[in-house]
């Protein structure tokens, strides 16, 4: 009998024929129920992104796409229609597809429930929907960043006292990128992969497996506007920054674009708390906490400024913001030992790190 026919596909069209959805399912090792559902809020998170990407990539075109709203959120933030657009389409992509229950967002005040899908769905996604809006209007870097959890006990509860747990129960997080190219970063518990958006074949192809974060990198990434509102062992950490050889500082405004940085090439960003806002500026349950879990599954570190593991924090409410500290575990011990009671030598300097 001839020898069965043996595909090359696979080998021919290589790792453009790694979808997100496929990937997620080999994550999974699995083709269950329950995989299946994941498979297709990942996919969900990607039409998301697509339709998020191609309003941002015209937006300049499009009447009304850019500017204020002229609300403020509860975050007492101005919001931008970009905000508002970008939140609304992750409440329409999971409408109607009893896939999720519960979504908690930086822009709605309270947990919206979906209810048609309550019965069916135990998952809760967290996002911001823009993150860096700063920089929309000037066509600067922005992202979306989500965390997906599991309701714990009867999912009748509407209080979400469920979701005041640290972020160890987060089941996935990610975000997505949206500069030159668009691209989606997840994690399942399982590694950290990115892909990027294809727009001739309108998906998210495999583009890096297993990221790990290098041990030390060159960037420090902060806004030094606040210096003068920062406790004293930020602003020493940032005097040893500026007198010592071998490091840049890079900061975009856009927490996604800055921990992208770092997540490829090492280093640290930082976010402390100020005179102005003692718990920093940045939330837990949708920005920190996504993020800490993609660092600690790339081999890096999230602290707050008490050197408290942010996957650790108890939250107290759903937009409980929280100082933080994330990056390569030599960068993020440099900052932790200014946090430290100050000893009088000097801080151990990374060995990877020269000094002048
Ligand atoms: P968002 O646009 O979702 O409110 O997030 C903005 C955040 C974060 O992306 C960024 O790192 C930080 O705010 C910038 O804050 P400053 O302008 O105070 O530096
Ligand atoms: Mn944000
Ligand atoms: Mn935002």
């Amino acid at each position: 009998m001839a020898d069965s026919y043996q595909p090359e596909a696979s080998e021919t069209l290589g790792r453009d024929s790694m979808t997100l959805t496929q990937h997620v399912l080999r994550q999974l090792d699995s083709f269950g129920p329950d995989a299946q559902d994941l498979s297709a809020i990942m996919n969900r998170i990607a039409f998301a992104a697509k339709l998020v990407s191609r309003r941002l990539t015209r937006a300049g075109l499009v009447e009304d796409a850019l500017g204020f709203t002229g609300r403020k959120n509860v975050q007492g933030e101005s919001v931008k229609k970009m905000d508002m657009y970008a939140n609304d389409v992750f409440i329409s992509v999971f409408q109607q597809s009893g896939l999720v229950c519960r979504l908690v967002s930086e822009e709605m005040d309270d947990i919206f429930h979906l209810t048609e899908s309550c019965s069916t769905s135990r998952y809760t996604l967290l996002y911001d929907p823009i993150d860096g809006s700063s920089n929309v209007d000037i066509n600067l870097n922005v992202g979306s960043i989500f965390a997906l959890r599991c309701q714990q006990g009867d999912n009748t509860d509407q209080s979400g006292a469920d979701l005041l747990t640290p972020g160890h129960q987060q089941l996935a997080a990610g975000y997505i990128l949206y500069g030159p190219s668009t691209v989606f970063v997840y994690s399942l518990g399982k590694g950290v992969h990115s892909f990027t958006l294809d727009p001739s074949l309108g998906e998210f192809i495999l583009a890096s497996e297993n990221i790990q974060i290098p041990q030390h990198g060159s960037n420090y990434s902060v806004n030094e506007g606040n210096f003068w509102q920062w406790e004293d062992p930020f602003r020493d950490y940032i005097r040893y920054m500026h007198r010592h050889e071998g490091y840049s500082s890079r900061y975009s405004g856009a927490l996604v674009g800055d921990f992208h940085r770092i997540l490829m090439q090492g280093g640290v960003f930082l976010y402390p708390g100020t005179i102005k806002q003692p718990q920093g500026k940045l939330r837990l349950l949708y920005e920190s906490a996504p993020l800490a879990f993609l660092a600690a599954q790339a081999g890096g570190r999230a602290i707050v400024g008490d050197r408290q593991p942010v996957l650790d924090l108890q939250p107290d409410h759903i937009h409980m913001r929280t100082p933080l500290i994330i990056g390569s575990t030599e960068d993020v011990a440099l900052v932790e030992s200014f946090l430290q009671e100050r000893s009088l030598e000097q801080p151990p300097i990374p060995a990877s790190s020269s000094s002048v």
